[in-house]
């Protein structure tokens, strides 16, 4: 029983005495009106001086037990500052054995493909202040890093390009946009999106070696007439342009593809054409 409890079991105890007199005698004293009871600290001098001047006991006993309890109490907090001063000789050897907050998580692996080796890191801050260690010296973060690979795959029939984009050129197959989107979404990626420079000259290149195509759904396409370009990808380089020449210029033209012809230089640029008509593509997985 510790000591809150004990003096609500005397309380109640005197209240129970109180409420039903021992030896069928009424009691009209002042102190154990339940007013000045509740007001007065029941200490353990208290209830024996009641329990003496009723001549009770029963209450006598009580008043001694408690006397004995409260020393009791004294030697446990004590004790428990004791306990306390070990507990803070402890905490400063943790602080001193572990400086540190645990590991982040792992920070996304840099190589883009599965072929690729990458890297990737992870930090955790030493030195700081926590309830437990008080620390003077200022915190410092601390990295480390590992090589690592993605488990992202490019499959079979796709190429992996010279800057490592995952591609494939449907080149014997010719859709409409919309379908062409479908087809790159059954591989699991969507129609490339041209939006970069290591992404134009690895297109280029590879379109290259298939002279019959001269244009090609890519990825981007307005929603409705004079709308803003939608993308699947989010462009890499946001700022990367390669419209043609006041391209574009045709509001209900919602698609867009790369074409090498239309401008009469023999160089691929963007254009906006009708979604409807049926071109090659090129998709991409990331
Ligand atoms: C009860 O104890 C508190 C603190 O020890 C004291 O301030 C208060 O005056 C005491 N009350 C009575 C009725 O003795
Ligand atoms: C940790 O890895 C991320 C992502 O790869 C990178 O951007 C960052 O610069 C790296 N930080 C350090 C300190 O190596
Ligand atoms: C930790 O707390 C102490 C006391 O509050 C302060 O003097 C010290 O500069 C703090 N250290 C750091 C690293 O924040
Ligand atoms: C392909 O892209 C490269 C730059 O990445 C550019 O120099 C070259 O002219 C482009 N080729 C064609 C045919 O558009």
């Amino acid at each position: 029983m510790n000591g809150l409890a004990m003096v609500m079991f005397l309380w109640l105890a005197i209240v129970q005495v109180h409420g039903m007199p021992m030896y069928g005698e009424s009691i009209e004293d002042d102190y154990i009106h339940e007013d000045s009871v509740m007001q007065t600290n029941l200490s353990g001098d208290t209830i024996l001086e009641i329990g003496t001047k009723l001549n009770k006991p029963f209450l006598m006993l009580i008043g001694k037990t408690l006397n004995e309890l409260q020393m009791d109490t004294r030697q446990l907090l004590t004790k428990f500052n004791i306990v306390k001063d070990h507990e803070a000789v402890l905490a400063q050897d943790v602080c001193l054995l572990h400086p540190c907050s645990e590991w982040s998580a792992w920070s996304p692996c840099d190589a883009n493909l599965r072929e690729q080796f990458g890297g990737q890191n992870r930090s955790r801050s030493c030195g700081f202040n926590t309830s437990l260690c008080i620390r003077f010296a200022p915190p410092k973060v601390e990295y480390e890093t590992q090589v690592c690979q993605n488990d992202y795959i490019c499959p079979v029939d796709y190429t992996i390009t010279e800057h490592g984009f995952c591609i494939r050129v449907y080149h014997s197959i010719k859709e409409k946009r919309d379908n062409a989107e479908k087809m790159c979404q059954l591989d699991g990626g969507h129609l490339v999106n041209i939006d970069s420079e290591a992404k134009r000259y690895d297109i280029n290149q590879t379109l290259a070696r298939y002279r019959e195509i001269d244009i090609i759904w890519i990825d981007g396409k307005k929603i409705v007439a004079g709308g803003d370009w939608e993308y699947h990808f989010a462009p890499q380089e946001p700022d990367f342009y390669l419209w043609a020449a006041s391209e574009p210029n045709t509001p209900n033209d919602l698609c867009k593809v790369y074409d090498r012809k239309a401008s009469g230089t023999g160089l691929w640029y963007w254009w906006d054409r009708s979604c409807l008509a049926a071109y090659n593509f090129v998709c991409q997985i990331m």
